[in-house]
């Protein structure tokens, strides 16, 4: 099936032929009785590739069954405080604060930014910053508009208190600076094309420091091969944050995607999504359509058409995403053939 008019990444990537070829290996090795330590040799490929995509040491990065199983893993090692989050961030990442509150473990200030469509600002964090905050976190792109998070002044604006990072929607289509970030956690099923059940986090040293996992299992200590009944400390480094081994198909399949957009450069893959991104929103202004993602923006471009339009872009066998009632959110990858945009951008304007 062709991909062309596959126009919804940020919803998920369909698996790249290499993640797809990578986790049936790992499958069939397994289904013949290959020994477990040579299967997950493919965890080491994975931490080694989401090393490099994000500029983290290896020791600093652990891999992740989803971006939430990394945010909840940060909210429930985080150090007695408040953390800062947006309500307009998607849900995965405020339930991990908000059970964390729960478990009386932090408070959460869950703020309403002045503009819903951004992702936290420096304005929205002035008046909120107390002396009990310990982290804020912020996703590197809006969902629900393409919005890119300014990270780098966020940082500055919060001096030493922790950065987290949902960098789902950004992770291999943008070249940012991640190390600005002290934790940044991303799934690997859309941009990164290699299918659910894949994702990883990345520490800084400062992080791994601060942050004490509750949820840190068997794999997460040290000795782990020793079974004698005794409680053994956490690891130092972040596979402190596992509670038991991942599926080596997952392993495989992210090594795989995050090798494809090694393999092409992330600021070519971040150039080739840009002009796709600008270029639906130049089509989408000549037609007048209220677009709501600005100049600067990742691979989501949304415009307020309505639902019929989806309706319509559905029928005409284009993937897209409603979201928030009537904005049609467009997510075309770097292999998006350019000339099919003009012909989706006719199809949702009527
Ligand atoms: C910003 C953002 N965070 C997280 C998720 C999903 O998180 P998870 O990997 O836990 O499914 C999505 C999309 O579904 C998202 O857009």
């Amino acid at each position: 099936m062709s991909l062309d008019r596959y126009l919804n990444f940020a919803s998920y990537g369909p698996i790249t032929g290499a993640a797809l070829a990578a986790s049936h290996d790992i499958d069939r090795r397994a289904a013949a009785g290959a020994p477990a330590a040579r299967l997950h040799a493919a965890d080491d490929r994975a931490t080694a590739a989401a090393a490099a995509l994000t500029g983290f040491a290896p020791e600093n990065v652990v891999l992740s069954s989803s971006t939430s199983a990394g945010l909840m893993q940060a909210a429930f090692a985080m150090p007695p405080g408040r953390v800062l989050v947006s309500r307009a961030e998607f849900p995965a990442n405020l339930y991990p604060w908000w059970r964390a509150a729960e478990a009386g473990r932090i408070s959460v200030g869950a703020l309403r930014p002045a503009d819903p469509r951004r992702p936290l600002t420096v304005d929205d964090l002035a008046g909120a910053l107390t002396a009990d905050t310990v982290a804020v976190s912020v996703s590197a792109v809006s969902f629900r508009t393409g919005h890119r998070a300014d990270l780098a002044a966020i940082r500055e604006a919060i001096g030493d208190r922790l950065l987290v990072v949902d960098a789902i929607q950004g992770m291999g289509v943008v070249d940012e600076d991640w190390q600005v970030a002290d934790v940044v956690v991303s799934g690997g099923q859309k941009w990164l094309r290699s299918g659910w059940g894949t994702g990883f986090a990345a520490f800084s040293d400062r992080a791994l420091e601060r942050l004490v996992p509750a949820l840190s299992g068997w794999t997460g200590a040290e000795r782990s091969g020793q079974y004698s009944g005794d409680e053994h400390p956490r690891r130092r480094d972040a596979r402190r944050f596992t509670m038991t081994n991942g599926s080596p198909g997952a392993s495989a399949a992210l090594a795989a995607g995050i090798g494809e957009v090694l393999s092409t450069g992330i600021g070519e893959v971040a150039a080739a999504v840009h002009v796709r991104a600008a270029e639906l929103r130049r089509l989408l202004a000549e037609r007048r359509a209220e677009v709501v993602t600005p100049e600067e923006h990742a691979g989501i471009v949304v415009a307020r058409l309505g639902a019929d339009a989806h309706a319509r872009l559905a029928v005409a066998g284009f993937a897209t995403t409603l979201v928030d009632g009537d904005g049609i959110r467009f997510a075309p990858h770097a292999t998006t053939p350019v000339a099919v945009l003009a012909e989706a951008v006719d199809v949702a304007c009527g």
